[in-house]
């Protein structure tokens, strides 16, 4: 495992693993429990996925069978848009960690940049102060929106989680945010499994040359750009298969050759379309 310095000196895990539609109950209380089991440190969660409570019990068991401590964990939760707003986003905090079991959290994310994200914001920043996070920042930013947050706020997002993976690497994104000091963190690192990728026959060729799966290799390509990836799989060969990628190194002729599967555009969102914008601003989570 490698880690990555944010900007404001919080090491952060390369390699976390996510949650989203694992659904609540025992299943996500499963695959946290073998996810840190296979070495995992970093878990993405958030208010939206309904399943704090559960990934709170995964954790209270892996650190009483004496697997981790809680220093040891990198948890993260983000406050949806239902929670926009000082007042709001403050009382959704509480919540999640009173779900998650825990008396801090490592890193809080505004989950998408929608509603009153600034006040948001502000609540962020005082709990941040408080000392209940270790960490602020951001998903779903697009330069533009994260160049205009950096000038008008008084702390820096330390990441910036968004969709990037081979089909789509938002290269001048990463660019920006590493203008801003902020982290890109990689959602959705395997496209959700959509456009064949992991039947890619590029990808599977430049995997076979280090004797890696489409999986590894994927996960690699985008940790060799500085990207923090949290994959999902409820299976547990799966989850010792994405984490075994410390041992190898793509050239950088490979690195190259992915570049020309970039579509330049997400197939799984659209936040320049009004119709998702209203469908997302609507969801309500509690
Ligand atoms: N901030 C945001 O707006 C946002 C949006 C989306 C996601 N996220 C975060 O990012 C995390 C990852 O993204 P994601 O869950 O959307 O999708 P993903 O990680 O790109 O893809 C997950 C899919 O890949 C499959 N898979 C995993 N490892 C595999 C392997 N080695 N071989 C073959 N198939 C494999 C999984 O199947 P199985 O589970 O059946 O193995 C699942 O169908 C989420 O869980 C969440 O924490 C954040």
């Amino acid at each position: 495992m490698e880690f990555i310095k944010l900007n404001n000196g919080i090491e952060m895990p390369m390699e976390g693993f996510g949650v989203f539609q694992v659904p609540d109950g025992s299943m996500t209380q499963k695959a946290v429990e073998d996810a840190i089991s296979c070495g995992y440190r970093l878990i993405d969660t958030a208010a939206a996925y309904m399943n704090e409570e559960a990934v709170g019990r995964a954790i209270a068991a892996k650190i009483s069978d004496g697997t981790v401590k809680r220093e040891d964990l990198f948890i993260t939760t983000k406050v949806w848009v239902q929670d926009a707003g000082e007042k709001e986003t403050l009382a959704a905090f509480e919540a999640s960690i009173k779900k998650l079991g825990l008396d801090y959290l490592d890193l809080y994310l505004i989950h998408q940049p929608m509603g009153d994200y600034y006040g948001s914001w502000r609540a962020m920043e005082k709990l941040y102060g408080d000392g209940k996070i270790r960490a602020i920042g951001v998903c779903n930013m697009y330069p533009h929106v994260l160049m205009d947050f950096c000038m008008h706020n008084r702390v820096r997002p330390a990441v910036n989680q968004v969709e990037l993976h081979p089909f789509f690497q938002q290269e001048k994104a990463i660019k920006t945010m590493r203008e801003l000091g902020v982290v890109p963190e990689a959602w959705g690192p395997f496209a959700e499994g959509k456009h064949g990728i992991f039947q890619n026959p590029m990808i599977m060729s430049i995997g076979a040359k280090y004797g890696k799966t489409p999986a590894q290799t994927i996960l690699r390509w985008n940790i060799q750009r500085g990207v923090v990836v949290i994959p999902k799989s409820v299976h547990k060969d799966r989850m010792e298969q994405n984490m075994s990628i410390w041992d190898f190194r793509l050239s950088d002729e490979d690195m190259k050759e992915m570049s020309a599967l970039d579509l330049d555009h997400s197939e799984i969102v659209n936040h320049f379309d009004p119709e998702f914008v209203k469908m997302i601003g609507g969801w309500k989570v509690h």
